[in-house]
Order: structure tokens, then C-alpha cells, then sequence
């Protein structure tokens, strides 16, 4: 009996999405099927690039399909298609299909760090990732990503992004004076955020991540106000002060109605260089402490490593300068469990807008 492609959907039922809990077939993930003789090739469409269990759903796939008599051979294909959520807004970047703001309660416990480094993540991956720099107080983007001397320019009345490490990208240090102080009154704050989100040419992305000044003021009012947002993520430190503050925030981004997708905690252990061992420096409430009492997804955790802090200042993200160091595994992983929650909270509210890639 020669395999049919309904033999070899059947067999994919068996694998599962361990996130969105249903089967690979009944999701719509296989593509182009193909059965020549016993020869079987397909497309799996995730729907993140960044998918932490894209090889094992590959391996399962094929693993299913060689079971079945008469097949001989397998071809297996992974691509993704990221797929934003419907909205009714009036939304100034439509071409975003997960826009994903960085949050915390207090400054100094290194959201922009975090920012920078998860995006360059995600666009490792093979996602398109734009970084938008929303923190009017203290815009540090321009100087972690080594563009701070770059001046965008204009093009259709439009602001074009700076690219760098694969991430577009815009801060509002750049429509600054070097050195000026500005006293910002709330209202410049909300048109300054519209302004970079709707003049800049942000064009198709994935994801635009958007580092916001701490705590819960007019910047993440007015984002979640001007753009579908799919969620926050709140940054903490294991430090008394920093997870107090952290909790608030959670309980003020919920009274905002912006869903909240995460946790994740920086400067967790210190690593010692040279022994490898693990010293906590803070005894606060943890980031997963704090995700389970307020029952959010829990992102994970990245060391205190001062090459972290010597590769931000230097204009190299430490991704990119360490990639094989534990907290570039760090990135990495959480950038995966982000791209996760951001699909799963799509694929909760199906959505319209999706975008084809390749
Ligand atoms: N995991 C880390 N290990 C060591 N230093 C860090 C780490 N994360 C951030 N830093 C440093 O802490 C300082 C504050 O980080 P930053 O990202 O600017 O915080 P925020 O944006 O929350 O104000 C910076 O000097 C940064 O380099
Ligand atoms: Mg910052």
C-alpha cells in the first residue's frame, strides 16, 4: 500500500505543542505536504521563529512519520509565521505584529540592558525586531547598541530606524540636544511616545520591544493606550526594594488593563569567574517568587556578571560580544519563553493580522 498524505497527517496528529495544547495538524502548522512514492517532505509553520521547542517538534515530526510502512525517507522544513493580535484600535504601526513593552518598578535594574540583549536574541532567531527607546528620563539605548553619534534621517516625512546587530532601532535620545535637560511635563512625555511610535518607519516586525522609563507614569499610559500591546514584562532584582516596587507596578499595569506576560530577574547570582560559584549578593523577594504570587509566566533569571555591564558600556551587548557565556544562554532562553508567551496570548485571542515569511 503506497502512504497517502492522509497517512501522514494522521500520524502528525500525534505531535503536540506543548503551549498551545493541541496537535501540529489541527493548528494548520503542517504546510506543503508532499508524499512521492515513500519519500515525504513538509513545511512545520511555527509561530515564532524563536520557538524553544522547534527541534524536538522536528524530531517528533519526523520520528512519527518514519514510523509509518512504506516511508522511506523524510523532509522536514521548520519556518514561522508570527501572528499578531486583531485589534480595533487606530493603531499607528500596523505592521508590528507583537509590540511587547520592558517594564520596572525602579531605575538601575537593568531594563535596557535586558532590552538590548533580548532583542538582538530574538533577531538571532531569525525574527524581524525592531527596539524602541522609550525612557525620556534616561535614553541609554544608543549607547549599549554603539550607535550614540548615528543622526536618523527622514525619508517620506517619515524617521527611518537605526539598524544595528540586526535590530531596527529608535530612541528618543536621538531627537535630543547631547547634554540638554528637560523638565517633561506629562504631555510631552504622551507625544513624544506617539512620535516614535507613529513617525518613525518601523515597516513589518515581529516584535518591537519597548524599554520604558521605571515605574508606571505617562510613557507606558500612553503605549498601551496608542498600540495593541501583546504585554509587559516586568524586571526585577532579588533586592527588597526593587521587588516591593516590582509588585507594585504589576498591581498598577493591571489597573491599566495591560496584560502583563512576564517576569524576569536580572542580577540574580553572582558567577565567580573563576570557581564558577554561585554567590546570591540580594535576599529579597526572587523574580519567581514574585511571578508565582502574582500568577504571571516566569521568564527566567540572568546572572550579575560585570561583563554584562563592560559590554553595555562599550557599545557591544554582551550577546554579541560573549555569545557562548551563561548569560547569553540566559538571553537566549528567556527571548525563547518570551516569543512563547507572546504566541500563546495571540493564539488565546485568535487573531487577524499575520504576516507571511519565508
Ligand atoms: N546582569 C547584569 N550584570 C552586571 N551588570 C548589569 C547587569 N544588568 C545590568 N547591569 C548594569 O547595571 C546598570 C543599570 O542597567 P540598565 O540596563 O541601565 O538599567 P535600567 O535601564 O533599568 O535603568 C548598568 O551599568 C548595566 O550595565
Ligand atoms: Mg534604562
Amino acid at each position: 500500500m503506497p502512504v497517502t498524505e492522509q497517512d501522514v497527517l494522521q500520524a502528525l496528529r500525534a505531535v503536540r505543542d506543548p503551549d498551545l495544547h493541541r496537535d501540529i495538524v489541527s493548528l494548520g502548522f503542517v504546510k506543503d505536504l508532499e508524499v512521492c512514492g515513500g519519500a515525504v517532505a513538509f513545511k512545520i509553520e511555527l509561530t515564532t521563529p524563536a520557538c524553544p521547542v522547534k527541534d524536538l517538534l522536528k524530531r517528533q515530526a519526523e520520528e512519527a512519520v518514519l514510523a509509518l510502512p512504506g516511508v522511506t525517507g523524510v523532509e522536514v522544513q521548520m519556518t514561522a509565521r508570527v501572528v499578531g493580535r486583531e485589534t480595533n484600535l487606530d493603531n499607528p504601526i500596523p505592521g508590528v505584529a507583537h509590540c511587547i513593552a520592558i517594564a520596572s518598578g525602579k531605575g538601575g535594574v537593568g531594563k535596557s540592558t535586558v532590552s538590548v540583549n533580548l532583542a538582538i536574541a530574538l533577531a538571532q532567531s531569525g525574527a524581524r525586531v525592531g527596539l524602541l527607546d522609550a525612557d525620556v528620563y534616561g535614553p541609554s539605548i544608543p549607547l549599549m547598541m554603539g550607535c550614540a553619534n548615528e543622526h536618523p534621517e527622514a525619508r517620506n516625512q517619515e524617521i527611518v530606524p537605526i539598524e544595528r546587530h540586526g535590530v531596527k532601532m529608535m530612541s528618543i535620545g536621538f531627537l535630543m540636544e547631547e547634554g540638554q535637560a528637560v523638565l517633561w511635563r506629562g504631555p510631552m512625555v504622551a507625544g513624544t511616545v506617539r512620535q516614535l511610535l507613529a513617525d518613525v518607519d518601523w515597516g513589518e516586525l515581529d516584535y518591537l520591544l519597548v524599554d520604558l522609563p521605571p515605574g508606571t507614569g505617562d510613557a507606558p499610559m500612553t503605549l498601551a493606550q496608542t498600540v495593541p500591546l501583546t504585554g509587559v514584562v516586568i524586571v526585577t532584582t532579588p533586592q527588597h526594594v526593587a521587588a516591593n516596587i516590582a509588585a507594585k507596578s504589576v498591581q498598577l499595569f493591571r489597573r491599566l488593563n495591560a496584560p502583563l506576560i512576564g517576569v524576569l530577574e536580572n542580577m540574580a547570582g553572582f558567577v565567580c569567574p573563576n570557581c564558577g560559584t554561585v554567590t546570591q549578593i540580594f535576599s529579597g523577594l526572587s523574580g519567581e517568587e514574585l511571578s508565582l504570587r502574582y500568577d504571571l509566566p516566569y521568564l527566567g533569571a540572568i546572572p550579575l556578571d560585570p561583563a554584562v555591564s563592560a559590554s553595555s558600556d562599550d557599545g557591544t551587548p554582551s550577546l554579541v560580544r560573549f555569545p557562548d557565556s551563561p548569560q547569553a544562554k540566559a538571553f537566549r532562553d528567556i527571548a525563547g519563553r518570551l516569543a512563547q508567551q507572546a504566541s500563546i496570548s495571540t493564539h488565546v485571542s485568535p487573531a487577524g493580522v499575520s504576516f507571511e515569511r519565508s
